[in-house]
């Protein structure tokens, strides 16, 4: 005898039925909270004073560019509609120091490379990192006293100056990612007082003293000088939850017009606390551990690249972000365009 097919019947409970909304495609789409799109997405790029791209080993699919080779990722930016790019310069050996100065240089890599794509790609956003790490022959993000501690109001001096030049240079919105006290309100003030009144700063407001971080100081050339030091005095204790509340707190007070957590994905209810807390242009960033870790699953073919990337996403989206900072950033658009059809 064959058995009967195996027949759903109306049943006296569950009562609810939520599989109802997830049977169909339509039905999916209408109760879909969050969107990804490209409009959500910022890329990160290394920009190098040699010629052509260097691979990174640590974050496979990025390489260091030429200022000839950044723009043409701009115009892939901008083809793609991803909002914006923030820069990060590999500062040559040489050009580093104990005070930092080449970070202030109206004719350093970061502000040359501002120039270059605000001349040729004018509506695309262009972001720079506000942070003396990669101009100081220590690795640390500020100035240091003979013990190596990094000294707060010094540097802050230091930032506005880099800020500044950053601002001359065209770029719309500075993101000082130092956490230095009382950073935000020093830049607001100097932007003020030179007339950059359009300058955005993004705050690099609750930023974690991340072992993630890894892959970007190889790529930034940083991880070398700073050795086996740390950032514990300045970055934030990943433990801590509240302690961003607070930090975020300042930062919009001092003048700050967008916030960041950072990292990304293990700090997602971070993410949601702050929107929760302040309802202001909230962004996060996916570091580049992050991304090394996920490229080194897809490597392996364990994990789906396009599936498990536009998911992870969508989940910064779902915790509350306005934007992420993402390696992933033209990779998503292309994908995101094609399902579009
Ligand atoms: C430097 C800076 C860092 C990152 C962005 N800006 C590294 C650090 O603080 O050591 C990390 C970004 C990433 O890991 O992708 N101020």
């Amino acid at each position: 005898m064959i058995a009967a097919p195996p027949q759903e019947t109306a049943m006296a409970f569950p009562h609810s039925r939520p599989r109802r909304m997830r049977r169909d495609e339509f039905s999916r789409r209408l109760m879909r909270e969050h969107v990804l799109t490209a409009d959500d997405l910022i890329y990160p790029v290394f920009v190098h004073e040699l010629a052509g791209r260097a691979a990174v080993p640590s974050m496979p699919g990025i390489e260091r560019l030429s200022i000839d080779e950044l723009l043409k990722v701009a115009e892939q930016a901008s083809e793609l509609r991803v909002p914006a790019l923030a820069l990060f310069p590999v500062t040559a050996p040489e050009a580093k120091s104990l005070q930092a100065e080449a970070a202030w240089d109206d004719n350093g890599l970061a502000q040359r490379a501002v120039r270059a794509i605000k001349q040729r790609f004018p509506e695309l956003g262009v972001i720079t990192d506000v942070a003396l790490d990669p101009f100081t022959t220590h690795g640390q993000d500020g100035i240091i006293d003979d013990s190596g501690y990094v000294l707060n109001d010094i540097t802050v001096e230091a930032l506005v100056k880099q800020a500044l030049s950053h601002a001359r240079a065209g770029v719309d919105i500075v993101a000082p990612s130092d956490m230095m006290d009382g950073r935000i309100g020093a830049v607001r003030a100097a932007l003020e007082a030179e007339g950059f009144i359009h300058t955005r700063i993004m705050a690099y407001s609750a930023k974690y003293a991340s072992a993630f971080y890894g892959p970007f100081r190889d790529a930034v050339g940083s991880a070398g000088n700073l050795g086996k030091s740390n950032k514990f005095t300045y970055q934030m204790d990943p433990a801590n939850s509240n302690e961003a509340i607070h930090e975020v707190g300042l930062d919009l007070e001092e003048g700050a017009d967008m916030v960041m957590v950072k990292p990304g994905m293990p700090y997602l209810d971070i993410v949601r606390r702050v929107k929760d807390e302040f309802g202001v242009p909230t962004f996060a960033y996916q570091v580049s551990g992050e991304y090394a870790m996920l490229k080194a699953a897809y490597a392996n073919g364990w994990l789906n690249e396009e599936a498990c990337t536009l998911e992870a996403l969508t989940a910064f989206k779902r915790a509350g972000c306005d934007g992420i900072l993402s390696y992933f950033a033209l990779d998503a658009a292309r994908w995101l365009r094609k399902a579009q059809g």
